[in-house]
């Protein structure tokens, strides 16, 4: 049977609507999902809306909309701006579902009859735009530490959810699981919290109705962060298939953004072993992409909608812009101008002018016929070599890094055809040997559209069709497929017109 791996997004708010912030770690996940999907295992993958809480209620008032017509409205862009980029998540969650709800409500009931969550009064210092509170050392000038916006004082009897009795707990689990947060700037960040000692928090509200009711008591909803991440968990079956739940849990790759590390490294493993559940594998926090070094907002008006990208550089150009253009990890900053020369160098240039000038080539030839000849040249070996770099890289979420071994392959290529000449060979009437050189060229070419798929989707299925080659690249199972057994010999070859056409700098 094949292995389970389940891999999620943050569910976005649906106070806003996407802009590439959002897309980033969708684009990321899904990357991950089709990798694990060319090794045989059997992928999860969930995205969805977060539709609860006080920032969406008042979304949907500014709106003059019901919080729920609201959400259905955002709720669809997310799916729309999806669809666009070819992300294929197996499963999108909205918080408002019903499976949600009851899944919520059972788990916040086991977390209750285990003694976790008592009732009391708090006052605080509240950010609407985190939903989160915070002491006043937190704040910069007065205001929240993200958005640079007034907090508001809020008192309210609340159910707080134990969390100080969770601190030993945690850091023994991160002693004990070394790769549990990553990177390791960011666990060394978790931990440093832990260690300052955790607050209880409140995770019930009476001042607002917008969320899932508290079981035993239903003049509160639970706090939108406790009701969201729990998402993880309805959607592979807490309440409603125990098996499958065993099946994806805890296996579960968390991909976030850094400003949302505290909630998935601290509150929602502590809240999990509340409940007597395991703390999920993976949270992978990566930086933000920043728009002239700032952070996108509805407030600083620099949102960059990932339609608009998709109109000019096509699904694959903006998945390849955010993964392999810059590291998984860090703050990377977004320029258009940055974007179309690297589109036009990476994609146009070197992946687009190896596949036309090879197919070409076996047109013109070996009359648009794959050969069978080989030169069993250096390819032979750069193959092997950039499929291990690759995977090792894919491995760790390092998607630069497995482009840039996947590049060096469409170099090696480049250079063996500059160095071997087949035009010359053609010239000479040395129909063996041009064919061997083709035939290598041709097998190296199936290997990086193979091997590229998981981000550029279309195009690695495009070249795939124009190989003559069965199926898709997504039917194609590793480690067998990436190996050096050429491509068969007979297939119609189809040259086409260019797989990403320059884009002229406007
Ligand atoms: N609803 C919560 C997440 C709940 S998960 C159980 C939330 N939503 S959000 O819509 O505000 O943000 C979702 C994700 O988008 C976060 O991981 C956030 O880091 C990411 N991004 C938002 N803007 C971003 C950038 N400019 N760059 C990269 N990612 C950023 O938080």
């Amino acid at each position: 049977m094949s292995r389970p791996f389940y891999v999620t997004t943050p569910i976005y708010y649906v106070n806003d609507v996407p802009h590439i912030g959002h897309a980033y770690p969708t684009v990321a996940a899904d990357a991950v999902a089709r990798w694990h999907r060319l090794w045989g295992d059997d992928v999860v993958f969930l995205t969805g809306t977060d539709e609860h809480g006080l920032k969406v209620q008042r979304a949907a008032e500014e709106h003059g909309l019901t919080p729920r017509e609201w959400a259905d409205r955002t709720s669809e862009r997310y799916r729309e701006a999806w669809r666009a980029l070819d992300i294929s998540n197996t499963d999108f969650i909205r918080t408002t579902e019903p499976r949600h709800h009851q899944a919520v409500q059972q788990f916040l009931q086991v977390v209750y009859d285990n003694g976790y969550i008592k009732l009391g009064t708090y006052e605080g210092l509240y950010c609407v735009d985190c939903e989160a509170y915070y002491t006043e050392d937190e704040l910069v000038d007065g205001n929240c530490p993200i958005h640079g916006r007034p907090v508001e004082l809020v008192t309210e009897e609340n159910y707080f959810f134990q969390l100080s009795r969770f601190q030993d707990a945690l850091l023994e689990h991160y002693e004990t699981h070394p790769d549990a947060v990553l990177p390791v700037t960011k666990r060394n960040e978790v931990i440093g919290f832990i260690k300052q000692g955790l607050q209880d928090f409140s995770m019930s509200r009476t001042s607002i109705s917008w969320g899932v009711p508290i079981p035993w008591d239903n003049r509160h909803v639970a706090y939108v962060w406790f009701d969201a991440l729990f998402n993880y968990c309805t959607a592979v079956g807490y309440a409603t298939d125990r098996a499958r739940f065993d099946r994806f849990w805890p296996a579960a790759h968390h991909i976030i953004g850094k400003d949302i590390l505290r909630f998935h490294a601290v509150y929602w493993p502590a809240m999990l072993m509340a409940a007597g559940e395991l703390p999920p594998k993976l949270v992978f926090a990566h930086g933000f992409l920043l728009v002239r070094g700032e952070k996108m907002s509805k407030t600083a008006f620099n949102q960059i909608s990932p339609l608009d990208l998709v109109n000019e550089f096509g699904p694959d150009g903006v998945r390849y812009h955010f993964l392999a253009d810059q590291r998984f990890g860090p703050d990377g900053d977004f320029s258009y101008e940055a974007m179309v020369a690297r589109y036009n160098a990476d994609l146009a240039n070197n992946f687009g002018n190896l596949a036309s000038r090879v197919l070409n080539m076996a047109v013109e030839y070996c009359d648009g016929v794959a050969p069978s000849e080989r030169a069993e040249g250096p390819l032979v070996a750069s193959t092997a070599r950039v499929f291990e770099a690759a995977s090792k890289a894919m491995e760790h979420l390092d998607f630069s890094g497995a482009y840039g071994a996947i590049w060096e392959l469409i170099r090696d290529a480049n250079a063996f055809i500059e160095e071997r000449e087949p035009w010359k060979l053609h010239k000479a009437g040395d129909r063996a040997a041009t064919a061997a050189v083709l035939g290598d060229c041709l097998e190296a070419l199936r290997v990086i559209a193979l091997l590229a798929s998981p981000v550029i989707p279309r195009a690695a299925g495009e070249l795939w069709r124009r190989l003559g080659l069965d199926g898709t690249p997504e039917d194609q199972r590793l480690p067998e497929a990436a190996a050096w057994t050429g491509a068969p010999a007979g297939t119609t070859i189809d040259k086409g017109t260019p797989l990403f056409p320059r884009i002229e700098q406007t």
